[in-house]
């Protein structure tokens, strides 16, 4: 049995709002995962992935608990962490008089790759995620579908042995999400720890070794999809999922 490349220690993340007061994003989540290993957050919207994400991240401090990422303490060593890390957020944002080569190229740049094995790396992503189409024009042209892609691609382009990608195939149609699942795994069987964030229960079936239920902050369930099954008596992915973020007493 390897070791844990990403442990989350009760990990909590308040927010003051001002309508609602105190809002309880996430509320003491403790996980583990493995290298070689797809581990999906999965809940509702407002469940608390982005938050969970973006404290492994680093890019949010917890309001109380710890994580070790790549062996490094997120609140003492972030800049370690962001090293180990390659993060994909919901919602960001590329240049759009760049084109695809020219956006991985250059992020490639910023994480010290040069020379032919900058131009290595890129080539061999623009195939693995099949960009050759587009891969010369600018971003502003391109599809959803392929906008997404760039954004995989630069996000990983420093081959980080871990992947944080939150909901990595929101928006996109089938044959886009396919190449990126398909991308996702190869990823994971070359070794590589991930975790994702859904709140579609088929993509969690399909892409993930574990899944962790969360609702409210809280964690709901964790397990892989056959022991989530026998935990609600329920074969169907809707009902399984209805039961297991479903109200005590309700
Ligand atoms: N900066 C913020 N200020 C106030 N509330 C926030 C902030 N960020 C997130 N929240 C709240 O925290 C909860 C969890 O949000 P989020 O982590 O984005 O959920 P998810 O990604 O699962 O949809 C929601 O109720 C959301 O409104
Ligand atoms: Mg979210």
């Amino acid at each position: 049995m390897s070791e844990s490349i990403v442990r989350a220690e009760n990990i909590s993340r308040f927010f003051q709002d001002k309508k609602r007061g105190i809002v309880r994003a996430v509320d003491s989540l403790s996980f583990e995962v493995k290298p070689g290993e797809i581990f999906a957050i999965l809940g509702p919207n407002g469940a608390g992935k982005t938050t969970t994400l973006r404290v492994l991240s680093t890019i949010l401090r917890p309001t109380y608990g710890v994580a070790y990422v790549n062996g490094y303490n997120i609140l003492e060593k972030p800049d370690k962490v962001r090293q180990s890390i390659g993060y994909l957020p919901s919602e960001s944002g590329l240049y759009h008089r760049l084109t695809p080569h020219e956006v991985i190229s250059l992020f490639g740049r910023l994480s010290g790759l040069k020379g032919n094995t900058l131009k290595r790396r890129v080539d061999e992503l623009v195939e693995s995620l099949g960009m050759q189409e587009f891969a010369h024009t600018r971003i502003e042209k391109l599809s959803t579908g392929m906008k997404q892609k760039v954004k995989v691609a630069r996000t990983i382009v420093h081959d980080p042995p871990i992947l944080i990608l939150d909901e990595p195939t929101q928006g996109l149609d089938v044959p886009s999400s396919q190449i990126v699942e398909k991308f996702i795994k190869e990823e994971r069987d070359k070794g590589k720890a991930i975790i994702l964030s859904t709140h579609i229960m088929e993509e969690a079936e399909y892409l993930a070794d574990r899944i962790l239920v969360i609702h409210k902050g809280r964690k709901r369930a964790e397990g892989t999809m056959e022991e989530l099954r026998k935990m609600t008596g329920r074969t169907r992915l809707k009902e399984v999922f209805l039961q297991l973020i479903k109200e005590d007493g309700a």
